[in-house]
């Protein structure tokens, strides 16, 4: 399976060319295929922050490559540039609260700057290091992939219908996906029959990119209004969720896209299991439980306004972007580094212990 879902990498939303960080512009897919360039950790945090590159594990590996981008310049300044370049860690980690990868990125590249040996290139170091992180990724989606996979052969085998948020695959990691990746994985075993993909408001991520992605491989996808879900899941045959997650903490809950709860409410009620699909660098064992979590909330004018125009009367709205699903709604978390089955915090804590498996 490994080679054939190789073969189906076929979007790429980070491409770090000839010291530049190119980034494909999310904010007009599919309508348009633009590319960003950032040469600097401004440009990069502006992006993070306006939504040119999204998903929690892109997020991560795009600051990254930020802190290479700044350290050029720092370094040029000459003086005490490392100290200097705190200030720019400072503005990567201000971009965006709730995925907790961007601060993982931006450790171990701090990390990796403390370790620097006395007459290394630091500039190279942190370019190898950012580069890793990125492959890395790319590695974890494909053990993440097979053990989905393998899941879903061992509970139910055949012509499954799933039903997936918000867009986990290529544009939102460093290789094709989390949830999707698994999506992606029981595809091609000839275990999907289709896809339901919710629209994702008020940014529209799963009709304009998880959709988008499905259809140019040839995987059959349904798109459907949120609040459909739960009609969906009591008529169509859906047998898993499939989700990725922005930050799990300590006890297995998981932040993710608004709307995550209430697919796992729904899940659960209908008998339909719930799975979610994360790299270990989402992965918060800081954090006890997911109301220690900041949950970003953004502009009212994402609800107020359709194309520009302001929708009516002067109220307000409520705009939050991520919520918690509890860990006893989840029936599975999936990592690079193994499966946990209905999460609490010693399982957690086991996992964390465990090396990547490939
Ligand atoms: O606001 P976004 O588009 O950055 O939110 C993305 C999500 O919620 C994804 O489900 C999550 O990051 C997992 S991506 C592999």
């Amino acid at each position: 399976m490994r080679d054939r879902l190789l073969a189906a990498e076929k979007v790429k939303a980070i491409d770090w060319r000839d010291g530049t960080l190119y980034l494909l512009d999310q904010r007009v897919l599919p309508f348009e295929q633009t590319w960003i360039a950032c040469t600097s950790a401004a440009g990069v945090a502006e992006a993070i922050r306006s939504m040119v590159v999204r998903g929690a594990p892109a997020i991560g590996i795009s600051a990254a490559y930020g802190v290479v981008l700044a350290a050029r310049a720092r370094f040029a300044e000459g003086g005490h540039w490392q100290e200097a370049l705190e200030e720019d860690f400072a503005q990567l980690a201000a971009t965006r609260p709730t995925a907790v990868n961007l601060s993982w990125a931006l450790g171990r590249m701090r990390e990796r700057l403390a370790r620097l040996k006395k007459h290394a290139d630091p500039l190279s170091v942190l370019e190898a290091e950012a580069l890793a992180i990125h492959e890395s990724d790319r590695e974890a989606n494909l053990t993440m992939a097979q053990l989905g996979v393998d899941l879903i052969r061992k509970h139910q085998g055949n012509a499954q219908a799933i039903l997936t948020h918000c867009n986990t695959g290529a544009l939102a990691t460093g290789g094709f996906g989390t949830a999707l990746g698994v999506i992606r994985g029981a595809f091609i075993e000839g275990m999907v029959e289709r896809v339901y993909a919710g629209e994702t408001r008020p940014w529209l991520q799963g009709s304009r990119l998880t959709a988008w992605e499905l259809a140019n491989e040839g995987i059959p996808v349904t798109l459907s209004a949120d609040s459909a879900a739960a009609h969906i899941m009591k008529t169509k045959g859906v047998t898993w969720v499939i989700v990725g997650a922005d930050r799990i903490t300590a006890n297995g809950d998981v932040a993710n896209k608004i709307g995550t709860y209430q697919l796992a409410v729904n899940a659960m009620h209908h008998g339909v299991r719930f799975m979610v699909v994360a790299p270990s660098s989402t992965i918060d064992m800081d954090l006890a439980s997911g109301d220690d979590i900041v949950l970003e909330e953004r502009d009212e004018r994402e609800l107020l306004e359709v194309g520009g125009q302001r929708l009516g009367a002067d109220i307000d709205a409520f705009n939050p972007v991520f919520d918690v699903t509890p860990a006893d709604l989840i029936d599975v978390i999936v990592t690079e580094k193994g499966i946990v089955e209905r999460p609490d915090t010693a399982k957690m804590a086991q996992l964390m212990c465990r090396k990547r498996l490939h």
